[in-house]
């Protein structure tokens, strides 16, 4: 019977690019819904710390830590295999919620965009996410294989797309391919796990102030702009708050696309 207040107290979550923006709140989320955690992202510092704010706030029953940290860039299949495998040090051959989140923008288009950039981000946003459903998604089949259905339980891939992702962008069309490409291949695994058990769920947010704006390299005056007419955007905890809510519902009920915009945000 799943607790009200603890609903993901049996479970392990695994997010890259915990260490900012919407993977390090939903960190804090999940953890203050009962799961453990593997938290990935290259800052190894912004980790530790994250885990021991996890750890003070929200204390295991047998004094554990909570967390594991696996410190290094999620496209890295290596990185992956520890990931996946570090849910043995919190009691569990597999995490059970896996968010495919570690990601960059890109302040233009094609023609204007910082060509030196093309590669990281293509690698961080499509490859690396490919490879991580692509090590989730049979690690979870076998999950759900093992388990009565839907009594067992349910496992989740949690995928960070974006509105730039079905709307074209008018500030970042390069870093908008790659999410198109990302919203694509979350329906693609949606269509060929689902029917084993496992939920694959697209999250679209719209504008979320965070990290990303100064690393895409948004001109801070037309962006701040843009984000003062339509405030208040997103926070992160916005967004985590909408995952906590989809991985807690019962495993037979599926929110499979999520498209969470502030309020006044028109386009995209
Ligand atoms: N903010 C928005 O408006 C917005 C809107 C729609 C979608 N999204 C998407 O939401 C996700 C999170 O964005 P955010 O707003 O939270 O951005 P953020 O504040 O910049 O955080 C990005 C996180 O990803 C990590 N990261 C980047 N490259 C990585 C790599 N190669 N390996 C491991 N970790 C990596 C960063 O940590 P390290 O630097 O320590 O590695 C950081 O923890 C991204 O996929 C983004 O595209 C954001």
């Amino acid at each position: 019977m799943q607790s009200i207040t603890n609903p993901l107290e049996s479970r392990i979550a695994l997010i890259t690019g915990a260490s900012a923006g919407i993977g390090c709140d939903c960190a804090l989320h999940l953890a203050s819904l009962g799961a453990k955690l593997i938290l990935n992202a290259r800052r190894e510092k912004k980790l530790t710390e994250l885990a021991q704010r996890i750890d003070d706030q929200y204390p295991t029953a047998d004094g554990s830590s909570r967390s594991v940290i696996v410190a290094g860039d999620a496209a890295d299949q290596s990185v992956i295999d520890e990931m996946m495998n570090a849910s043995t040090q919190l009691g569990a051959q597999t995490p059970d919620i896996v968010v495919v989140n570690a990601g960059r923008g890109l302040n233009g288009s094609v023609m204007t965009s910082d060509t030196t950039q093309w590669e990281e981000m293509v690698r961080t946003n499509l490859l690396g996410a490919a490879h991580l459903i692509r090590s989730a998604g049979s690690k979870l089949v076998e999950l759900q294989e093992s388990r009565d259905w839907p009594e067992g339980g349910a496992s989740d891939l949690v995928i960070l797309g974006s509105t730039v992702g079905r709307h074209i962008s008018p500030f970042s069309s390069m870093y908008g391919s790659t999410k198109f490409a990302v919203n694509s291949l979350a329906e693609a695994a949606r269509r060929e796990l689902g029917p084993k058990g496992v939920r694959v769920t697209l999250i679209e947010p719209g504008i979320v102030r965070s990290e990303f704006q100064q690393v895409a390299g948004y001109d801070e005056q037309k962006f701040g702009e843009l984000m003062d007419s339509i405030e208040p955007v997103l926070t992160p905890m916005d967004i985590a708050r909408s995952i906590g809510f989809i991985v807690s519902q019962p495993a037979a009920v599926h929110i499979c696309d999520a498209v969470i915009r502030p309020t006044r945000q028109e386009y995209p």
